[in-house]
């Protein structure tokens, strides 16, 4: 089995020390591929207020004072509680929604729109109904135009690496919840855009096809490269997955840690849970995702 050493050992594939958690210096890069060039992203003093900003209208400050630099071919969480603003910035950087303050850069460029250097998955894997499996995937190529027979190499690549292969002719009612989101990811990463957006991707998922799907997003993240950035309200799930952790406080979400994580790769689910310094880190990230008044 897989992993069945690091599994009998807890200590197995975790490097971690009992210190202070790290703070981002600027000199971490990830131990994977060489990344795809240009995905760089920069989010610079964004700020959002959702309504029509009059006196006595109704008006949500959702993300205030937002700065962070994010290195090409990295994986990062932006971790934090429900309505703190998370979707809110990863629509910013998608380019749905256009900051109130501040602006985002990617490879340098300001984000005015959404562009194909921009992979999207939400936690709904939103496939068409009539098309199959195959054609959910290559959705984005044929709208483009490209040739069919580079299309379906990619395709190919794709299905094996999301571990769909045999289902290629599926409809996407035969298959469960993890299966649609596995075609939904391939969609995205067969355009192999240097950045992929991940809103709670995973969020609907039983616990156990969650599992698996975290370990499917790392195998596939260090086979190609892309910049990831993930959004989720799940602290083991940024444990698990991140190289950087972005913790946000309540609404309007404020960047509260930055939190490079020490944990080695492969990660394993099972060593990790019943490690000391991996429950010291996540007591940390509790309490920086709590208002100021309840630190201690
Ligand atoms: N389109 C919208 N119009 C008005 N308020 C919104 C809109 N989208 C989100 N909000 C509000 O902004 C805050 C942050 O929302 P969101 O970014 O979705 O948070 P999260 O993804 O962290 O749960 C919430 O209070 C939410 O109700
Ligand atoms: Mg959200």
């Amino acid at each position: 089995m897989k992993n069945q050493e690091a599994i009998d050992d807890p200590q197995k594939g975790l490097k971690f020390s009992n210190e202070a958690i790290p703070v981002d210096d600027g000199s971490f890069s990830p131990s994977t591929k060489p990344p795809n060039p240009g995905g760089g992203i920069e989010f610079i003093n964004v700020g959002h207020i959702y309504g029509n900003h009059k006196r006595g209208s109704t008006n949500t400050e959702a993300v205030a004072e937002f700065s962070v630099s994010i290195k090409p071919g990295s994986l990062v969480c932006l971790l934090g509680p429900s309505g703190c603003g998370k979707s809110t910035l990863l629509n910013i950087l998608a380019g749905f929604e256009k900051p109130s303050l501040g602006q985002v850069l990617v490879g340098g460029k300001k984000v005015s729109g959404p562009g194909p250097d921009r992979g999207v998955v939400f936690q709904e894997p939103n496939l068409l109904p009539w098309r199959k499996v195959i054609a959910n995937i290559t959705l984005g190529p044929d709208l483009a135009g490209r040739p069919k027979k580079e299309t379906l190499a990619k395709a190919r690549r794709f299905i094996e690496l999301t571990g769909l292969s045999g289902f290629e002719t599926y409809a996407p009612y035969e298959l469960s919840g993890g299966m649609k989101q596995r075609v939904a990811l391939a969609r995205a990463w067969i355009s192999e855009p240097p950045i992929m957006v991940m809103d709670e991707p995973f969020g609907a998922l039983d616990a156990q096809t969650r599992i698996s799907m975290q370990e499917l997003l790392v195998d596939v993240w260090e086979k190609t490269g892309s910049t990831i950035v993930f959004v989720t309200h799940d602290v083991d799930e940024a444990l698990f997955l991140a190289d950087r952790i972005l913790v946000m406080t309540p609404r309007p979400g404020r960047l509260s840690k930055d939190i490079i994580s020490p944990l080695a790769r492969p990660r394993i689910y099972e060593s990790l849970v019943v490690n000391s310094d991996y429950a010291m880190m996540k007591r940390e990230i509790l309490l920086a995702m709590r208002k100021p008044e309840y630190y201690i």
